[in-house]
Order: structure tokens, then sequence, then C-alpha cells
């Protein structure tokens, strides 16, 4: 019988689980875990600004790409009845010189002029949406311009006209109802009769955006973000605050102040791949540094600007700056802090105001450089800091580790910055999964007196076989959200993270894997949006040991966890991925201050399949599912299914 009793446990441990037992010591408090700890990266990579986020939905409005009619469709039905030229005012209006004159003075036929959105335009039945246009008579238009929001094939499923009444450039406002949801529409403006008008800045946005902000943002996208609980927004990149070439890069001074006077700018991702070519791509700043900012105030997030250096990207042209020519460059970094923190009374804080912001947005972190590297690197750093220090030490400057995750490269950097004893290192990871997993002590062995690490880009890479394409994999999400146990772990070196990049264009995207899918009408979280959640969500306050066999877990039997107290809900926060595909059965016993145990609720990502992705077809195919139970006494015993990431919230009295 004994025999038989001792084969049972074994077969039942063997394809079951088998037992690990783990101990939190409660007495032994440990570090602080950074208010700022999970946040967020944006970059208009992928059509996530222009295209995405910021709703609108006419491309190339002010006729200011490269090529002025790129997106527009003009279809003089017969070109002996009406004529469009593109007139550039060149230096009589810098930042938009170019708008499109169309005459109809023959009275025969019609023009109709037709945007076709990023992609198409996304129109939700029901839905109303804003257009706007600046125009100005050349002679008197005996019709009104009639507006209409078409399907794919052209058919009308909403309309509107405009009287255009004045010889000075007017702005024109009128409402259109869609009555269908179309995923691929357009908008087209129909001039007929007689008469000649000058036309620009035609846009147009729906009624419903994030907060109900004319010109805003995409309330779905802008509330997964804030459902995230993010700690901070870091903007406006990533390479694209360096430019290909330093006429490119991005100037934060050009987005801000009135809409109009914003300078398009083409965007480096549009050839940076030429199988992802985006020809298209340009920024037309809607989303600037005030928005940016707002952003952040509005999710709640701390604002983290990251500024160009003086050096363009180095993956591509490397171009510098003199050092002797730096100052614009480190005065446009101190007119934003004016821009951000100033009174009304400063010139940068007064823009802020009148743009509608009179309190200070609180600006505590700013990044010089994003992904530089090299001794000019250095130099430049090192001249942006001593101006800074001199006169906001309260604002910690975030520096540059590179683009790579070791070798010389990261070591020349991380060596001589943390001589200078900088503020914060941005460290950079796209690695694969097996990476991550093997990355989980990186930090143990860091200088606890040292620069505090800023993971601010990451993601496992997956490769699709067959193709550039990296997927957004639970293998991928598994390994990330293992990887950040070591991060959280380690809260008193890192104090701030996140995935790279955030937002990707189904149509209209160069770089995967992407935290947050969308097209014209829908989104979605990845794997590894939820895993970003799910840490966002439960960040606690400070780390508390969490140990097997006297080590903290970093992959002993696949298992790697950390715990954390709340200090507001008085709750322990365990957190532990499983990256083996057999269940594991867990007990925890607590040490220390007698506590009891009440509550357990346990917020689950699982699944055994590693390829499992979410769809658009399929968007919650995996998503955390949530249990509670009720506790008693010291200890729990708790069963964690294979390739899983579970956070326990224990209530305790
Ligand atoms: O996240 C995509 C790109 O990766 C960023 O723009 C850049 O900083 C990094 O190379």
């Amino acid at each position: 019988m004994k025999f038989f009793g001792a084969l049972l446990m074994f077969v039942s441990l063997g394809a079951g689980a088998q037992t690990i037992n783990l101990k939190v010591k409660l007495n032994q408090p440990g570090p602080a875990i950074s208010k700022t700890m999970w946040g967020l990266f944006f970059e208009d990579i992928n059509l996530g600004a222009d295209g995405g986020v910021y709703a609108e939905l006419v491309k190339n409005r002010s006729f200011e790409f490269d090529m002025p009619m790129m997106g527009w469709d003009d279809v003089p039905k017969d070109s002996s009845n009406a004529t469009a030229l593109v007139i550039n005012q060149g230096s009589a209006s810098p930042a938009n010189p170019r708008y499109l004159h169309i005459d109809l003075r023959q009275g025969r036929g019609y023009f109709l002029l037709s945007n076709e959105g990023f992609r198409g335009m996304g129109f939700k039945k029901d839905e109303k949406y804003n257009l706007t246009l600046q125009a100005r008579l050349t002679e008197n238009l005996s019709k009104p311009v009639e507006l209409e929001l078409v399907d794919e094939k052209g058919v009308k499923i909403g309309s509107g006209n405009v009287t255009i009444d004045s010889k000075e450039w007017k702005k024109y406002e009128v409402s259109i109802t869609a009555g269908q949801t179309v995923p691929k529409g357009r908008l087209n403006l129909r001039f007929a009769g007689t008469g000649a008008v000058d036309v620009d800045m035609i846009s147009m946005f729906p009624a419903t955006t994030w907060k109900n902000r004319p010109g805003g943002l995409r309330n779905d996208l802008v509330q997964m973000l804030a459902d995230i609980k993010p700690g901070f927004l870091r903007f406006p990149g990533g390479c694209i605050v360096e430019g290909k070439v330093l006429d490119n890069r991005y100037q934060w001074k050009k987005t801000v102040g009135n809409i109009e006077e914003r300078e398009t700018l083409i965007n480096r991702w549009n050839t940076e791949f030429s199988h992802r070519s985006t020809p298209d791509y340009f920024q037309s700043f809607g989303l600037g540094f005030y928005e940016y900012f707002l952003l952040a105030e509005d999710i709640g997030a701390e604002p983290l600007p990251i500024l160009n250096c003086g050096m363009a990207c180095q993956f591509n042209s490397a171009e510098v700056v003199p050092l002797g020519e730096l100052d614009p460059y480190i005065q446009d970094a101190l007119d934003l802090i004016e821009f951000a923190n100033g009174s009304e009374q400063t010139k940068w804080g007064k823009l802020r105001a009148t743009m509608g912001h009179p309190a200070p947005f609180n600006l505590k972190l700013l990044g010089v450089g994003n992904e530089q590297w090299g001794e000019q690197y250095i130099e430049r750093f090192t001249l942006f800091a001593k101006a800074l220090k001199a006169k906001h030490p309260e604002v910690q400057l975030i520096s540059s580790a590179g683009p790579y995750s070791d070798g010389p490269m990261f070591n020349y950097l991380n060596d001589t910055l943390r001589s200078m004893k900088v503020d914060l290192i941005d460290e950079h990871y796209y690695r694969p999964p097996s990476w991550f997993l093997k990355n989980a002590r990186r930090y143990d062995k860091y200088d606890r007196n040292g620069p505090k690490v800023f993971a601010g880009e990451y993601a496992a890479h997956v490769k699709n076989a067959g193709s550039d394409e990296k997927l957004n994999t639970w293998q991928a999400a598994i390994a990330e959200a293992a990887f950040m146990t070591g991060l959280e772990r380690n809260a008193d070196i890192v104090q701030m993270a996140s995935y790279a990049p955030l937002f990707a264009h189904a149509e209209g995207w160069q770089w995967t894997p992407d935290l947050i899918w969308f097209n014209n009408l829908q989104s979605y979280g990845t794997p590894n949006y939820y895993v970003q959640k799910m840490y966002g969500n439960n960040k606690g306050s400070r780390v508390v040991p969490l140990l097997m066999n006297n080590e903290s877990l970093a992959g002993q039997d696949s298992i790697y966890a950390t715990a954390c107290i709340d200090d507001n809900s008085k709750e322990l926060i365990i957190k532990i991925v499983n990256t083996a595909p057999a269940s594991k059965k867990i007990n925890i016993s607590l040490e220390g201050k007698g506590k009891l145990l009440q509550k357990l609720v346990s917020t689950q990502l699982q699944s055994a399949d590693q390829a499992q992705l979410n769809t658009f077809t399929d968007p919650n195919a995996l998503v955390p599912k949530e249990t509670t139970k009720a506790l008693k006494g010291q200890a729990i015993a708790e069963e964690i299914p294979g390739y899983s990431f579970t956070i326990f919230r224990i209530g305790m009295k």
C-alpha cells in the first residue's frame, strides 16, 4: 500500500505540478518603487500620430507635403471649365506657404477636390464629423461648396455645404453626420457654378475625441494608454527626435502655437525601410509639444520630452553640429523648461498660457539626445548638462547608452556617463525572448550608488518566418513579463521603463512589434500590452524580498517572481511568471509582523500556445482574467499554470 501511495504521489506531481516553496520577508522592506516606474514611449512611427492618435482625417490638409497634391485627387470633370493651381507664397507665409486656387470662370461642370485620408477615412454611423477650412473669394462663387462623406465606392453617406462669402481669408466650419459605418471613406468638396476661390487647411475631425477637445485625439487609443496607468510619457520619440539629417530633426518650437503656423515636415520613417516605404508620411504637428504635455497630464503621467542634442541619426547621416554652434540647441532645451514650467510673465510660459494652460506642466525630466553614441555624444551631452544644471538643477537629465544592450559601444557610454555621475541612463534592448529571460538578473549587479537606469525602449523580438515582420506573440510578452520582475526587484536602480514602439496602423506600419494595433475604426492591445497594463496597475510602493532557498527568483524552475507592498491599500503584490509548459504548485509563506491574510485577487494572463496573438477579429484572444477568493492564516498555496503571468494582490490585516 505504502509503495502504491508513494507511486501515486509521484505520478500526480510529475503529471500535474511540482511544489515550489517561497518566502516573503515582510520584515525586510527593500527599495521604494519610483512613481514613474512603468511608463509609455510615444513616437510618430507606424502612423502613430498623423493617421493615428491625432484624430485628423484629412491627409496633407494644407498642401505642404513635398508633392503638394499628395493625398488629394483633384478631378476637374472638364478641364476647360475649371482649373486648380497650387500657389506657393514662399517667404510671405514661411510655415504654410501653399494654398489651392480653384477657378470656375467658365461656369460649366464642376471641380471635385477629394481627399483619401490615411489609408481611407473611418466613419461611424450617426457620428458627427466637424470640417473646417480656410478660404477666400477671388471672384464671387455662384453656388455653395458641397461637402460629401463617401464610402469606398464613392456613394454619399453624409453631406453638408458651405457658402464662401469673404474676400479675406476666413475659417468656415460645417458638421456632417455619417449615415453609415465605413472603414475606408473619403471626403469630397464639390465646387460648381461660377467664380474663383482660394482654399487651405481643409481639416476634419470626429466630434467625439478624447475629452471631446476640438481637433483632438482618438478616444479609443488614448483610453488604452490611460488604462495602463502610466508613470510617465516619453515623447516625441525615438529617432524622430534626431532626423535623418539635422534639417529634419524634431524642433519643438515649430510644433506649438497656432496649428496653421506649424510647419509640416517629412517624417523620417517615410523612406527608412525600403520594404515598408511610406512616401506619404509627413508630420503636421497638430499633435505638438503642448498637446503632448496635455496628454501626459490627462493620463496621469509625468511628461518626459526628449530633445535633439545637435546630432542627426547615427544610423543615417550621423551629421553633428560643431560644438561651437550648439548654443541654439541648448537654448531650445532651456526654453522648453520655461514653456513647461515658467510663469505667465515669461515668453514661453506666456505662450503655454495663451494656448490654454496657465498652470505649469511641472516638467521634472528631460532627455538629451535619443539613441546617440560615441565621443561626439559625450561632448555634446556635457555642454547641455552644464547649462541645464546651472539653471535648472531641479530637472533630472536623461542620457543615452546607445542602441545596444551590451558590447563596446554600450560599455564606453555606460562607463563614461557613470564616471560623470549623470542622473539617469537610457538603455535600449530590442532582443529575442531568450535574452530577456537570461537578463532577469541584469540589474542585480549594478552599482547601487551610481546613476539610475531608464529602460527607455525595449521589446522582445520574435521573427515571423519568411518575412521582415516581428510578431507580438505570447512568447515575446511572457519573456518581457519575466524580465520586468528583475526591473521591479531592482527598483533602487531602475526608475523607469517603457516598451517600444507604442502604436502601429495595420496598413501603415514600418516597425514591428508594437504595443497597440489599430486601423481606421478599431484598436486592440497585444499580449505585450496586457503585460504592461498589469504592471502599471499593480506598481506598489516598495519591494519586499521574495525568496526561494534564500535567493531571489529569476528563472529557477522556470519561475520569475517579485513582491512589493502597496502602501496605500496595504496589500502585498506578488508577480509570478511561469515560462515552462507545466504548471507549478507554489506555497508562499510570510515572515514577519504576524500579518493575517484575508483576500487574494489574482489577475492572470495565460496561454498554452506561445504563438498566441491578439488580432482585429479576435482582440480578446489573450487578455487577463481576474478571480477573487478569501484567505486565512499566513500562507498561500496556489497552482500556477504553464506559460502564465499572474499577479496576486493579497489583502492582509
Ligand atoms: O522604437 C523604434 C526605434 O528604435 C526608435 O525610434 C529608436 O530610438 C530605436 O532605434
